[in-house]
């Protein structure tokens, strides 16, 4: 895919997002507490063009399409391994791309993530996203100690409670970090549709700034109660598993992209399914996982161009659910 081909087409996105309350261009604001030097970008990859959305208790702006770690970064000590999870980064950098999640539950990731930004001269939008996850107040502190070590950052710029575990104990800390200015902002994170009324009660009752929970094109429980409390709150939203764990291209790709596809610029499956999780109107960006420079690529596309509106969003579900 081309940046011309989505130039070509602006005008018309322009228009839709508008509609959509999203923006076109990153701004100035993401900040990354991450050590090291940042060199030029490629002219092609400016970021004008690149879907972003508001954060909403700060206005500050993301890019629709970050990237997860789970798995995918977890690849140990292996310099071959781990030289060609640096080409993925560069690629999701080159492209506009923000959001980097992970979390110590993800083995070697946040390793990995930390030894590829060391080999990387330019970290774009880089928004450093990671998790607290053990039953103990006091070694979750000693936890995001080691996350900083590991990332080779000073300040993370969000912070959340994975999977909601100890989650009371760990909001305090993450409150009083937050007001020290070691993080940026606060979050709770679930996945696979469960513990829903548990977020919600979060959601309503402590002073997060983001939730991170499963939202695709098949898993769309987040819309019942999830999601319009975000929106009522003002609290960002991280879409997890927007492939459904990689499943929705084993069911659905052998099929033909269908022609209307065109119409919100998506060249690909993988484009299909990222603009229908980015395009509800209460999410604030996606974390799509891979291991690979192509798939990266493919994922970053739907970063650009059209989204869909609420009947081509009707649509896609009928479409996919006939299949
Ligand atoms: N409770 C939590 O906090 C929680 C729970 C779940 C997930 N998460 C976060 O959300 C992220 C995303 O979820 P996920 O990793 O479970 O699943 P996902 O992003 O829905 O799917 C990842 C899978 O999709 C495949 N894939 C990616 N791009 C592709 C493409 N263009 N074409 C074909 N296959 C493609 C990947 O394989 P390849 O490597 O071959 O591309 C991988 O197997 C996680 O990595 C993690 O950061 C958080």
């Amino acid at each position: 895919m081309t940046h011309s081909r989505y130039a070509s087409s602006r005008r018309a996105f322009l228009a839709q997002a508008g509609a959509l309350g999203i923006a076109t261009g990153i701004g100035t604001g993401i900040g990354t507490g991450i050590c090291g030097g940042i060199g030029a970008r490629p002219a092609w990859a400016a970021s004008d063009g690149v879907l972003s959305r508001a954060i909403p208790k700060t206005g500050e702006r993301l890019p629709v399409i970050g990237m997860g770690t789970w798995i995918t970064f977890n690849v140990g000590n292996d310099t071959a391994l781990r030289a060609g999870r640096a080409k993925v980064l560069e690629t999701f950098f080159e492209r506009g791309g923000g959001m980097v999640d992970s979390s110590p539950m993800y083995g070697s990731s946040e390793a990995v993530i930390g030894h590829c930004l060391g080999r990387l001269a330019d970290k774009g939008s880089l928004f450093s996203a990671t998790k607290v996850w053990t039953p103990f107040k006091w070694l979750g502190v000693r936890q995001m100690e080691e996350s900083e070590r590991l990332w080779g950052t000073r300040r993370f710029d969000l912070m959340q409670v994975h999977n909601l575990l100890d989650w009371d104990a760990h909001l305090e800390t993450l409150q009083a970090w937050k007001a020290e200015g070691r993080i940026r902002y606060t979050g709770v994170t679930t996945s696979h549709g469960s513990r829903h009324e548990e977020m919600a009660e979060i959601m309503t009752g402590q002073p997060i700034d983001f939730v991170q929970f499963t939202y695709n094109i098949l898993d769309r429980e987040a819309e019942d109660r999830l999601l319009p409390l975000a929106a009522e709150r003002g609290l960002g939203v991280i879409v997890n598993r927007p492939f459904q764990g990689g499943a929705l291209f084993d069911r659905f790709a052998q099929h033909p992209l269908p022609g209307w596809a065109a119409e919100i610029d998506c060249a690909n499956w993988a484009q299909l399914f990222l603009k229908f999780a980015v395009s509800h109107p209460a999410v604030t960006c996606a974390i799509p996982a891979t291991s690979r420079v192509d798939h990266m690529r493919e994922n970053m596309g739907a970063c650009y161009g059209r989204l869909p509106d609420a009947a081509m969003r009707a649509r896609m579900i009928r479409h996919v659910e006939s299949l």
